[in-house]
C-alpha cells in the first residue's frame, strides 16, 4: 500500500508537522519512520499514524525529510537510488534550514520534484507560519495535495526561495524573541506585585490579542498610536523602550539570525 504522505524523522519539527497533517488527512494515509523507533511509535500510539519502514515511506506520494541539515547527505545517500528511480508523480519535501533546492538535487545527483518549506513550531496549533517554494518538476496536482495536507498550519504562503532564509529569521527564530519579551514583561509586572503565573498568562494573552488586531490589517504604528493617550502611562513606557534602543535591538536580532542561517546553510553543504 502506498501512503499519501510519509515522514522521515519524527523529531521536534517532523513531529509537529505529523500532528498538523493528521488534522487534514486520514491517519491511515500518513506513515512515519525514525531511526529512533520510540519517536515514530509515539505518533502511531497518540495520532494513529502508521509506524513504517524506511522503504514504505519512500513509496509515499509525498516524502518529507525531517532530519537535521548536518545529516542530509547521509540520509540522501541511503535513499537516492529508490527516489531517483521513481517515475510516478511523487514529491520530496525538505525543511532543512538554509539548504537550497539546487543543493538538495545535487546531493540526489538528479533533479527531482522538490518543495522546500520553512515551518515554525506553532504549525500544530493552527497558529503557525509555513512558507514554501517548489521547483519546476512539481506537478500542479501534487502541489495542490501538499497545500491541502498543510492547509491547517495557520499561514501557509508560497514565497520565492531566495526569500525563505529571510522569512525564517522572523517565523522560525522569532518565537524565541517573543518568549523573551513575554518573560521580560512578566518580570516587570511581577516587580509591580503580580504573581508570576498570572503575569505570564496576561502577558502571553495580551501578545496574542495584539497580534490578532495587527492581522486584521491595520498598520502597527496606527494601532500603537491609538493606545498612547497624551500624557498617559503607555506613551511613558514607549519612550522608555525607545531610550533603551528597543527597535534597534529587535532589528539586529532578526538580521543576526538571518546571517547565521546563511552561514549554517553554507557550512552544512560544504
Ligand atoms: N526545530 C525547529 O524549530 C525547526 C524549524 C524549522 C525547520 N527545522 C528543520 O527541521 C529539520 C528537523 O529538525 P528537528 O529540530 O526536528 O530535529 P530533531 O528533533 O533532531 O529530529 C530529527 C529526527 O530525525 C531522526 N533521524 C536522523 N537521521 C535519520 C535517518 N537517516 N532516518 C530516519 N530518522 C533520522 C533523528 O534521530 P536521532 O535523534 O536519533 O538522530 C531525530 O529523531 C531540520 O532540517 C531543521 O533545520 C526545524
Amino acid at each position: 500500500m502506498s501512503y499519501k504522505i510519509g515522514f522521515i524523522g519524527a523529531g521536534n519539527m517532523g513531529g509537529c508537522l505529523i500532528t498538523a497533517a493528521t488534522q487534514t488527512t486520514m491517519s491511515k494515509d500518513i506513515c512515519v519512520f525514525d531511526k529512533d523507533a520510540e519517536k515514530a511509535n509515539y505518533y502511531s500510539e497518540n495520532y494513529d499514524v502508521v509506524s513504517a519502514s524506511l522503504d514504505e515511506v519512500l513509496e509515499a506520494q509525498i516524502i518529507v525529510m525531517g532530519v537535521k541539515p548536518q545529516v542530509y547527505q547521509i540520509l540522501i545517500d541511503s535513499i537516492k537510488d529508490k527516489i531517483c528511480n521513481r517515475e510516478d508523480d511523487f514529491l520530496v519535501v525538505s525543511m532543512a534550514a538554509g539548504v537550497s533546492m539546487d543543493s538538495i538535487c545535487e546531493m540526489f545527483g538528479k533533479r527531482i520534484p522538490l518543495i522546500r518549506i520553512m515551518p515554525n513550531m506553532a504549525c500544530d496549533t493552527n497558529e503557525g507560519v509555513m512558507v514554501y517554494d517548489s521547483n519546476e518538476l512539481v506537478s500542479h496536482t501534487t502541489e495542490s495535495e501538499f497545500v491541502k495536507i498543510f492547509s491547517n498550519v495557520g499561514l501557509l504562503d508560497k514565497l520565492d526561495e531566495n526569500l525563505i532564509d529571510a522569512a525564517c529569521a522572523v517565523t522560525g527564530c522569532g518565537p524565541a524573541f517573543v518568549y523573551m519579551f513575554i518573560e521580560a514583561m512578566a518580570d516587570g509586572v511581577v516587580a509591580c506585585g503580580l504573581p508570576r503565573e498570572k503575569a505570564i498568562a496576561y502577558s502571553a494573552q495580551m501578545m496574542k490579542g495584539a497580534a490578532a488586531k495587527t492581522l486584521e490589517g491595520e498598520h502597527p504604528e496606527k494601532l500603537k498610536d491609538k493606545v498612547c493617550s497624551p500624557g498617559g502611562s503607555t506613551i511613558a513606557g514607549v519612550i522608555s523602550l525607545e531610550n533603551a534602543g528597543f527597535r534597534g535591538a529587535v532589528n539586529s536580532a532578526v538580521t543576526s539570525a538571518y546571517q547565521r542561517n546563511k552561514d549554517l546553510g553554507k557550512k552544512n553543504i560544504d
